[in-house]
């Protein structure tokens, strides 16, 4: 059975107080849950909120690393500074980071394969625009941004990697994929994985689905076979993800 896995995306939200604040309401409500719950934070609350959720189980994540070990790239973190700093996961692809940042497959990848070098855990983001799934490539689109995003990735590292499935047309939008649409592309990918390594990996990746992810549908979303868990963007900023995370 895979353990369930519940994602915050805090975005660029929460000065390191706010995020105190934050964590001091959520963490009760999340505590003995049955679920993994990861808070994904910017890299300079951290520190702030490694220390906030301590013995509570809640692990932490950062929202992105840069490829390069060190050096002169101002403005980056790295996968060793997240991990000295106590985080344990790292989202990477994000839609976003992919639209105003440029951000391309083959960058992805390196950055898939630095934090999997170091040990943080990659939750790796793949989905489509409207436009494409207009167009009917929706899986088409997303089997190319995972094959070239796992490029030199083995079975044993992506056993214990996290993919998220988010439609674009989903995110921020308040319009959440029907648990149909989501379970289906959440199922190709777990075929994929089959394809690209073995059942074992299929079985064993955690896939979850994001895109206006909130307490009234998340329960029905984690329930369909494929989907373990979610990445939750708004809601995870307020008491409601202590209803998601724990969904
Ligand atoms: P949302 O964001 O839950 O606010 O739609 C999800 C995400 O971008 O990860």
């Amino acid at each position: 059975m895979r353990k369930k896995i519940i994602a915050g995306n805090w975005k660029m939200n929460m000065t390191p107080t706010e995020a105190k604040a934050l964590c001091e309401t959520l963490v009760p409500l999340i505590k003995g849950t049955k679920n993994e719950v990861v808070f994904c934070v910017p890299a300079v609350d951290v520190t702030t909120v490694v220390k906030a959720v301590k013995g509570s189980g809640i692990k932490v994540g950062g929202e992105n690393i840069y490829f390069e070990d060190k050096g002169a790239f101002t403005g980056e973190t790295s996968a060793d500074m997240l991990l000295d700093a106590g985080a344990k996961y790292v989202i990477l692809g994000h839609s976003e980071r992919r639209e105003y940042f440029k951000e391309t497959d083959a960058d992805i990848n390196k950055k898939v394969l630095k934090a999997l070098e170091k040990g943080l855990t990659p939750i790796l983001c793949c989905g489509e625009s409207l436009e494409q799934r207009e167009q009917g490539i929706t899986i088409d689109w997303i089997r190319m941004q995972l094959k070239i995003a796992l490029q030199g990735v083995s079975a044993e590292q992506a056993k214990g990697m996290v993919i998220a499935y988010e439609p674009i047309w989903a995110i921020g939008t308040g319009k959440t994929a029907t648990t149909a649409q989501a379970e289906e592309v959440c199922k190709a990918i777990r075929l994929l994985i089959q394809e690209l390594y073995d059942r074992k990996t299929a079985n064993a990746i955690r896939i979850q689905y994001g895109g206006s992810v909130n307490a009234k549908n998340a329960a029905e979303l984690f329930a369909e076979p494929d989907i373990d868990g979610g990445l939750v963007g708004g809601a995870s900023l307020k008491a409601d993800f202590g209803t998601v995370a724990t969904a």
